[in-house]
């Protein structure tokens, strides 16, 4: 983990209300894996004391980057930050997903497809994977990262609520759909997104008897296992602290 003043690369909107940020460092970039997060000081001074958290993209030789959405003052806040200015960042913070060969399937929702591309990434390259990626959303214009997953080699299925993009439902609709059909029996199912998609996913993946890691988007306070500001319930009794112990979970380990 390191506490870095990370020089802004890029600061784009990419679509709807999503931003893509490249800040160089090449000491988180190097140690970073799949799953793993930054803390993201958005502002000196007081106004702004609380870290946002937001998961790793893509890692590049000497660059990390991060999709994220405006939805309040802190990504709001990131949204107007320059090229050359720079952030103070904590990470790669927390536990990453457990890669795995075969065939997997990647199910994101909303935001939560913003940490499967670096997964995918590495599920093909280190360990040949076989990877579908199934990416929900609202509506056409908030899919995420469609090209980016079929030029990393993945199939692509895309899924809208309102159906102006791909199939017409829940993303948990066509997971149900494709693990029902004989013979596509995945070895792992990955998921990130809203704790009701996860929950579903959780369901279904227990239903078919498939190995399944889910990724939290908890609130949190310091983001290191200090403050006990993120944590949710586990199945067998306690809690558990998402920034520490997770944000990534086999799916049986939390009540989710
Ligand atoms: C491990 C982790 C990884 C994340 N990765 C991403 C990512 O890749 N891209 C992305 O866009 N967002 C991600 N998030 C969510 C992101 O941290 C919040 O959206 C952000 O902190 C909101 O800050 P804000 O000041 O703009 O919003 P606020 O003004 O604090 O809140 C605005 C709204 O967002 C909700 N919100 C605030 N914090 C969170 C949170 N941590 N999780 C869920 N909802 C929240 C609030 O309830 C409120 O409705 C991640 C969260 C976690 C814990
Ligand atoms: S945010 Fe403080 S313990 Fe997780």
């Amino acid at each position: 983990m390191f506490q870095d003043k990370c020089r802004i690369l890029a600061n784009e909107p990419i679509c709807g209300n999503f931003y893509r940020l490249v800040l160089e460092s090449k000491s988180i970039a190097a140690a970073a894996v799949p799953g793993q997060f930054l803390n993201i000081r958005v502002e000196q001074g007081t106004d702004f004391l609380l870290r946002r958290p937001l998961s790793i993209h893509e890692i590049k030789k000497n660059s990390v980057s991060i999709i994220y959405k405006t939805v309040g003052r802190g990504t709001g806040k990131l949204s107007l930050k320059k090229p050359k200015e720079s952030l103070d960042v904590i990470g790669p913070l927390g536990k990453g997903y457990t890669l795995s060969d075969g065939k997997a399937v990647l199910v994101g929702g909303g935001t939560g497809v913003a940490s499967l591309k670096f997964l995918a990434a590495d599920l093909i390259n280190k360990q040949q994977a076989a990877v579908v990626v199934m990416i929900g959303a609202r509506t056409r214009e908030e899919v995420l990262c469609g090209n980016e997953f079929s030029e990393l080699g993945c199939k692509v299925e895309i899924c809208t609520e309102d159906g102006t993009l791909g199939f017409k439902g829940m993303v948990t609709s066509l997971l149900k759909q494709y693990l029902s059909v004989m013979g596509a029996h995945p070895r792992v199912v990955y998921a990130c997104g809203p704790m009701p998609m996860l929950k579903e996913v959780g369901r279904l993946t227990s239903h078919f008897r498939i190995p399944c890691e889910v990724s939290l988007e908890e609130h949190m306070g310091c983001g290191v296992g200090a403050c006990m500001g993120c944590v949710v319930p586990a199945r067998n009794g306690g809690y558990l602290r998402v920034c520490k112990d997770g944000p990534v979970f086999d799916a049986r380990e939390v009540a989710l």
